[in-house]
């Protein structure tokens, strides 16, 4: 039970095919800033995974573009970053509920 709502979050189908993840009026207003406790024990695994991997490669882009640069490099990681920012916004959805 505990296991499937931290795999699973907060969350309902939703009718376009996407996974709606169901928080407060209040929590709507912290996505996609500063995220409390309670509000990321609602989040998805996957959803989770995806905004901590897209922070590293964030992080690794840049240390590239200080250390070594080349466009190609630059290229390549950005594409792969693009591909995290798609993967999300095409599966997940925020909805508030009045509670
Ligand atoms: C882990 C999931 C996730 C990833 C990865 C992600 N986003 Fe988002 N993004 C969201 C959510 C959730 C919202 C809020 C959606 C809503 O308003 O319903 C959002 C909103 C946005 C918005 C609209 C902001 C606003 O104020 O209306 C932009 C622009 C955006 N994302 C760009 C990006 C870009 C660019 C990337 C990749 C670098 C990215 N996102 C990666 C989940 C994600």
């Amino acid at each position: 039970m505990g296991y499937m709502f931290t795999v699973r979050g907060n969350t309902v189908a939703s009718i376009d095919g996407r996974t709606a993840i169901v928080v407060t009026q209040g929590e709507r207003q912290l996505l996609p800033a500063e995220v409390p406790v309670t509000l990321m024990g609602k989040l998805p695994l996957e959803f989770k995974t995806l905004g901590f991997s897209t922070h590293s490669l964030f992080d690794a882009l840049a240390m590239n573009a200080e250390d070594i640069g080349g466009a190609s490099i630059m290229m390549t990681g950005v594409g792969t970053l693009l591909q995290n920012c798609t993967r999300c916004h095409a599966g997940y959805k925020i909805r508030g509920c009045p509670r």
